[in-house]
Parts: C-alpha cells; structure tokens; sequence
C-alpha cells in the first residue's frame, strides 16, 4: 500500500482522484495539490459521497521546485502523479528527484512560448533518474498511454512482426455548444494548429495542418472523418516498435468544430506569443480559453461515445495480419461514476492505472521510461476492470 501525491486538480485530476480512491488496497492514502486548493476540495467532497474515503488537499504552485519538495517531505508519497499541465512537467520531474519519489505524467513537456512536442527534455532525465534509483512513467494517459500499450500488447502476444500503425481516436460525444474542448483548450488548440507530422521508412514527413484525412470505420461509432495529426506517443513508439515501417495518428473533428477553428486561427484568437492589449500584456490563446466553456463543466451535458485505438498490420507465422485493439468509452456512464466526461475520465483511468504499476512494483525500473517499454500484460488486465475494457477486432488486410 502506497500513498500517492496527485498535482493538477482540472477534469482529469478529478478521475484520478476518485478512481485512486477506489483501489485503498493499492492507495492507502491520497493527496490532491493544485495551484487551487479550492478545486481540490470540491473534487475531495465528491470524492467522500462516491466512495466514503477522505483525500487530503493542498495548495502548491507545481513550477516551485522547492515548494513541491516541501510538500512531499510533508505527506511522504511513494509517488507523484501529475496531472497539471504539460509545462510543469519538468520541476516536477526535478522535485522527484529532489524528495526520492517515483514521478508519472499524461504529456510530455513543452515550453509555453513555443508549440514543440517532444520527449527530448524528459528523456534528458534519463541518468539521473537511473542514478537514484527512481522510476520515471511518461505518457500515462489514453493517447499517449494506453495506445503506447496496445501497441506494446499486440507486439508481445499478436504479431512476429509489425509493419503499419494507424493510432485511430474519435469522438462522437456531443457537449450542445457551438464550440468547445475536451480537455485544457490551450494545450488542445496547440497541438491542432500545428503542422502535422508522421513517421515512414525511418524519417518524418510533414504535411499543412488537418491537410490528409480518410474516413474510417470506427466499431460502434461508423464512419468518421479522421484527420493526421503529429501525436507525442509516435517519437517513442516508431524507436521502440521494431521493423515498424510507418506510424500515423488521426483524430475526428466535426466541420463545425473545423470552421470555428480556422476562424479563430484567421483572426489570430489561437496565436501564442504575448500582445498589448490595453496598457497590457496578454496572450491571445490565454484569453480564448478564460473565454471557452470549462473542460470539466462539459460532463453533465456530453452524450455519445468514444473510440480510440490502434489499427496495426504486420506478419504472424509467415502471413499477413491486421487487427484492430480499441476501447469504446461512454460519456454518460463516466458521468455517472465520476461527474466526467469521458475525455477525462480515459486519461483519468490509464493515469491511475500506471501509478498502480508503479506503487506495486510492477513496472518499477530505475530510469525514464515509455509506456510500451514495460510489460502491457498487467496493465491490460487492470483496463478491464477499472472501466476501460478493450477488445481486438481481426480486419481485412488493406493491399
Ligand atoms: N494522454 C492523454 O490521453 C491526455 C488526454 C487529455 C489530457 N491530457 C493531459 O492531462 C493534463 C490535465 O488535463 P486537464 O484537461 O485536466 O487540464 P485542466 O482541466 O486545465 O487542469 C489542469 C490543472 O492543473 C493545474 N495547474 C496548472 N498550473 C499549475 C501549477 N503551476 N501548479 C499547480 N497546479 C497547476 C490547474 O490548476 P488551476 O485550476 O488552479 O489553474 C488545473 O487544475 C494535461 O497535461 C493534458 O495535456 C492527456
């Protein structure tokens, strides 16, 4: 039994909470900090009425190593679990290390002045980490997170080879306003607008943003207009998948949710560097997102389902093979169980998931690792009971 300290008390630091607090056999104890102790006690209150355990609360700016570091000599959590946003990810990285605990993210770093995703900072950490003897779990969310897993999955048990990897995620949830995000509209409005990238026959190809699409045949959901995007899980995986020939990642987006972007984006409302504005500085995407519907408000009024995974051809004993290993989430019943959507409650879960791995010593190894670099085994079997069941579908083989 393990205490844990969760950092981010936004939508998906709300699923995480309630779904630590329903494994006490895994969690014994649990602190929620955010920059907001509020919010923290909001989330610790329905916490108590769903599951009867009480979480403790604190107010921490996760950007101030020492202070962080003064909050886990406090609590003494045999982890943290972040789950801010993607710019703290460092200091919080450096106050593991600082305090001796093991650290797991949802996303990758990113510098605020600059759209960038990659692993580079993170796996920068890798010697120290190895040094004291502490675990680093990056990406443990959906997408990166459980498709990492998936991929880590059929490798292991479903294929000899693989070759094609589609990442495939859509929603068809519908929250009823004209325009809004799932998650924190900055970080989502940032990994949109910029161009998209993917990875063949060893280098990246880069295409205008939202420029390739298809329509795919989602399980459940039917055809969806699917668009390539760069996704952070494609750098790691296309080093880890071995004989992989091409990655991509695709995303649904309704026209309506594309009109409202590319006007935002023609007008500038999306940039990210600082202006004037009235004697002063702000940036435009900052205003945007004070301006758009709370992520963590969307819960009440989401119907539909999700779909995301992983369309992956390969060989296995001599012949080609292509499967399909998803999840179907729906928005209501997340709504049910945890007062979320399931947009959050899918990177809510996985998070939970692999601190579990971690608190068990399941995937313990000093280091910085990716998800697909440890067994996917117990984490499947964990999907299948916390809420994320998954399934494999057998598909024709594309000529
Ligand atoms: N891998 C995946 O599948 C996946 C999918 C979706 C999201 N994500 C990631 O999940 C994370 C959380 O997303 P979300 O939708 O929950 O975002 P959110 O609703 O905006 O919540 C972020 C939380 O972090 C807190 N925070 C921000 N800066 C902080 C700081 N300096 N110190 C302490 N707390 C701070 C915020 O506190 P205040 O409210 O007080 O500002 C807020 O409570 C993001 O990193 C996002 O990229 C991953």
């Amino acid at each position: 039994m393990s205490k844990v300290l969760i950092i981010g008390a936004g939508g998906v630091g709300n699923v995480v909470a309630h779904k630590c607090a329903q494994v006490p056999e895994v969690f014994s104890e649990i602190l929620l900090a955010s920059r907001n102790e509020n919010k923290c006690k909001v989330i610790a209150a329905d916490v108590k009425a769903a599951t009867g355990r009480e979480i403790q609360t604190a107010s921490v700016d996760a950007e101030n190593v020492e202070a962080t570091v003064a909050l886990i000599k406090k609590f003494q959590p045999k982890l943290l679990i972040n789950v801010a946003l993607p710019y703290q990810d460092l200091p919080l990285m450096d106050a593991c290390l600082h305090a001796g605990i093991h650290y797991l993210d949802t996303a990758n770093y990113e510098p605020p002045n600059h759209a960038k995703f990659e692993y580079s900072w993170q796996w920068a950490y890798q010697e120290r980490f190895q040094k004291a003897g502490l675990t680093a779990l990056l990406g443990s969310g959906f997408d990166p997170g459980v498709t990492n897993v998936f991929c880590a999955y059929a490798q292991k048990h479903l294929f000899d080879e693989i070759e094609l990897i589609d990442i495939m995620d859509a929603n068809a949830g519908d929250h009823g306003y004209p325009f809004a995000t799932n998650f924190n509209p900055e970080i989502n409005i940032r990994e949109i607008t910029q161009r998209g990238r993917f990875w063949e026959q060893g280098e990246w190809r880069e295409i205008d943003p939202l420029s390739i699409h298809q329509e795919y045949e989602y399980p459940v959901l039917g055809a969806k207009s699917s668009y390539l995007l760069y996704h952070e899980e494609l750098e790691s995986l296309a080093q880890n998948i071995k004989g992989l020939k091409r990655i991509r990642f695709f995303m649904t987006f309704s026209e309506k949710y594309l009109t409202h972007l590319r006007v935002l984006e023609n007008v500038g409302m999306t940039r990210i560097d600082p202006i004037e504005f009235q004697g002063q500085q702000i940036v435009p995407i900052q205003f945007l997102k004070a301006i758009l519907p709370d992520p963590a408000s969307l819960g009440p009024r989401t119907k539909g389902k999700t779909c995301i995974g992983c369309d992956i051809t390969g060989t296995k004993d001599g012949k080609k093979k292509r499967v399909f290993i998803y999840n179907i989430c729906d928005h209501q019943e997340c709504y049910r169980e945890v007062k979320s959507q399931a947009i959050s409650y899918t990177t809510g879960v996985p998070a939970m998931i692999g601190g579990a791995m971690l608190a068990t010593g399941k995937w313990l190894r000093p280091g910085v690792w990716n998800m697909e670099q440890c067994d996917p085994d117990p984490f499947m079997d964990m999907l299948n009971q916390h809420g994320l069941p998954w399934h494999i579908q057998e598909l024709p083989v594309a000529e």
